[in-house]
């Protein structure tokens, strides 16, 4: 009985209170509840040096950089350094034949040459608040979901006017722990961000796909920007006559480097997690929804990687969409290892068991009910989650081109439609469309599409149950015999979205009678009868289960939090500025391997290979490392490139700065290592790790590989 006892207690603390290193911690909260840890752990400044209203901090130093990215000023001109996956779109779209910057890097020799970019903008936190209370006003248990959203926003809308009336700040409100709370953010937003500098690909990207989410890690994934300003340091738009931005703080760099066990901590936007889920939603999405996800995504990226092998072309065309694809199907499988080793299910079962108990000895509440109403929502849920993200797989996600890139007509044809068409309205719409229509041509090879699209047709037929099925296989079966790709064919060789003159000559000539023509199109077809399924089939039981598992994970998490009184909860992510602190530390990945903490210029040379695309080592960095040419960045004979730490982070993490316990800049965070990628469900202290480039193998890219010393000038660097 004792041992039951011990056991049940091991796994309500292993389960729910958090363990060393884990969470995602709120700023303004670190006081409170994390500075003692921290300082334990090493770290010498204090809480206000990290979040302060009333003078300047570190929070004055990190920006949401573009749409799911961190980054941080490094420099009082302005200058701020992100990952190279982050910036890699300013560029890319800066990128011709004649200046490959993605292929042979980019570095403005002067802030005249730096390139500005259109929709690219940086985000500060100028203070946050809690607002729970104002929030909530006028919600009480007894009203509807959709009432209680409704009052959520008329209360939330005020708030933000409040905050935003006498000034140019952005604000939001963001909830928390599943709407249990709930903070204002108020934001300052730049939008005059140029290109500073970019190593080339084969540093940035060092690795590939092949080294994707894994350590020991190579890859130099960085990127510089500088912040714009008008002349009074305020926001605007870009204007030949902004000047640099002066931040209010800069982060100093140190190139004292790292030791095992020393103190790190990650200062970032991480996008989303789910740490409080029950049992049945791991089981969910480890046994009957990503089993999927993965196999149909190796199914794409077997076909892609096919012809990109045969043809370099295609492999250039292809690969970002390649890189898409991958990022999420590898953490997927290496999710559920992960989960697996742990036992997470079980730990969760037994989790629930004890809760439950707790649950039905609480008079007034209705807690005892939760997980028996999580147990009835997730028979059915399971089913419609894998019909709604099997189908945008087919579709929206890197699935069917041609057939998704049709639908970007319907816009033109609902100009038509209207009673009192806009003819001026529609020769820009038509502008626009054959803009987009460039975008997509550009990077499209029809073969590839052709393929993917009876592949993946003939597998959502296989995977996914008849109720979800569109007319389309009926009409295969009818016409086509159920041969899916005699019926892709047709569709190749009739439909005008797979041939650009025609299109185009098409929207040119667009008139009220060309909707008939557009409505018969083969594949404008396939994407609507997709579509018919997704708005009657799918949409409407899915939206109103997860409405249901809105309020039960509201209520479940209250819940938790009242049963382990004592343990401090952290909140999911929610792509608000979080702090996650630990060490740095190696870790055994599996029996008989034990991984070091860092990596070096060593790796890099070992990992040349001139036949595996991701291997090539640029000749240069390879003639530095021959003439062992490292300048200052030297370390027992080498360069240090990336280390790993017991960080918790997710996507959105990457590109945040990671500090020591002085708060100077050692690195840049922009992954996870293999074994440890569940931490968005269950952390591992003996498994996570986030990984970072080293900021000596920046300094040493800037100033030896690329000759941009000129940069390093304006940092503050301590040696
Ligand atoms: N795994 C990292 C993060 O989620 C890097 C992704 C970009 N790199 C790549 N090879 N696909 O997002
Ligand atoms: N590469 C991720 C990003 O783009 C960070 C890695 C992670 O998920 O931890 O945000």
């Amino acid at each position: 009985m004792r041992r039951i006892i011990i056991l049940l207690l091991i796994s309500v603390i292993y389960s729910s209170a958090t363990k060393a290193n884990e969470g995602m911690w709120i700023p303004i909260l670190l006081e409170k509840y994390n500075i003692e840890e921290m300082q334990k752990l090493g770290f010498k400044l204090t809480a206000e040096d990290i979040y302060c209203i009333n003078q300047a901090s570190m929070k004055d130093a990190v920006v949401i950089f573009g749409g799911g990215c961190t980054g941080e000023l490094i420099s009082d001109e302005g200058l701020l350094i992100t990952n190279h996956h982050c910036g890699y779109g300013a560029i890319q779209s800066h990128s011709s034949v004649e200046n490959d910057y993605l292929t042979n890097g980019f570095w403005a020799s002067s802030k005249d040459n730096e390139l500005s970019n259109k929709n690219l903008s940086t985000t500060f936190l100028k203070r946050m608040e809690d607002v729970t209370d104002l929030v909530l006003e006028g919600v009480s248990d007894t009203i509807s979901e959709n009432k209680r959203a409704e009052i959520i926003a008329k209360n939330s809308e005020k708030i933000i006017n409040e905050a935003t009336r006498d000034n140019h700040y952005k604000a939001k409100v963001k909830a928390f722990f599943h709407g249990n709370q709930y903070f204002l953010f108020v934001n300052e937003v730049f939008n005059d961000v140029r290109l500073v500098g970019a190593p080339p690909s084969a540093i940035g990207k060092f690795g590939g796909d092949t080294d994707n989410w894994m350590w020991p890690r190579h890859t130099g994934d960085f990127s510089l920007f500088r912040i714009y300003a008008d002349k009074n340091n305020q926001p605007a738009d870009y204007s030949p006559d902004n000047v640099p931005f002066k931040p209010l703080k800069h982060f100093p760099i140190s190139t004292k480097g790292i030791e095992e066990g020393d103190f790190t901590m990650v200062f970032g936007f991480p996008g989303s997690t789910e740490q409080y889920v029950p049992s049945y939603h791991l089981k969910m999405i480890t046994e009957k929804v990503n089993p999927e996800l993965i196999d149909i995504r190796t199914k794409k990226l077997n076909i892609i990687k096919r012809y990109q092998e045969a043809d370099p072309a295609v492999r250039i065309q292809y690969a970002a969409k390649y890189a898409r694809i991958s990022n999420s199907w590898k953490r997927w499988i290496g999710e559920i290892k992960g989960l697996d080793k742990l036992n997470a299910i079980d730990k969760k079962e037994d989790f629930e068991k004890d809760f439950q108990l707790w649950a039905t000895q609480q008079p007034n509440q209705n807690y005892a009910t939760i997980l028996n109403e999580y147990k009835e929502v997730y028979t059915n849920y399971g089913e419609y989650d894998l019909a709604y993200n099997f189908l945008l797989e087919v579709i929206y996600r890197n699935g069917m081109e041609a057939v998704k890139a049709s639908a970007y007509l319907n816009s033109l044809k609902k100009a038509y439609e209207s009673d009192s068409i806009d003819y001026n309205k529609t020769e820009e719409l038509k502008q626009k469309l054959k803009k987009q229509y460039d975008a997509f041509f550009k990077d499209y090879h029809q073969p590839i599409d052709k393929e993917l699209t009876a592949a993946l047709l003939s597998m959502y037929k296989d995977r996914i149950s008849n109720q979800f099925h569109p007319e389309t296989y009926a009409f295969v079966n009818k016409k086509y015999k159920g041969d899916i790709k005699e019926y892709v064919d047709a569709v190749f060789a009739k439909s005008m979205f797979t041939n650009k003159d025609v299109l185009y000559r098409f929207i040119d000539d667009f008139s009220e009678k060309s909707i008939k023509k557009l409505s018969k199109d083969p594949a404008l077809v396939l994407f609507e009868s997709f579509y018919e399924v997704y708005k009657n089939n799918i949409w409407p039981k899915y939206k109103t289960l997860d409405a249901k598992l809105n309020k039960l994970n509201r209520n479940y998490m209250a819940a938790q939090m009242k049963y382990l009184q004592d343990a401090v909860f952290y909140p999911d992510a929610n792509f608000t500025l979080r702090v996650s602190y630990g060490q740095v530390k190696s870790y055994i990945p599996r029996d008989g391997v034990k991984y070091q903490n860092y990596t070096t210029l060593d790796g890099i040379i070992e990992k040349d290979n001139p036949d595996i695309y991701d291997y090539r080592v640029p000749e240069k960095l390879k003639t530095l490392y021959n003439n062992k040419d490292f300048g200052k960045y030297e370390v027992n004979g080498t360069v240090p490139v990336c280390f790993i730490a017991t960080n918790h982070t997710t996507g959105g993490n990457s590109g945040s700065p990671v500090v020591n316990a002085n708060g100077e800049l050692i690195g840049v965070n922009f992954d996870r290592a293999w074994e440890g990628v569940m931490s968005d469900l269950m952390f591992n202290p003996e498994q996570c790790r986030n990984i970072s480039l080293d900021i000596r193998y920046v300094l040493f890219l800037v100033d030896k590989f690329a000759g941009a010393g000129y940069l390093l000038d304006e940092m503050t660097i301590i040696e």
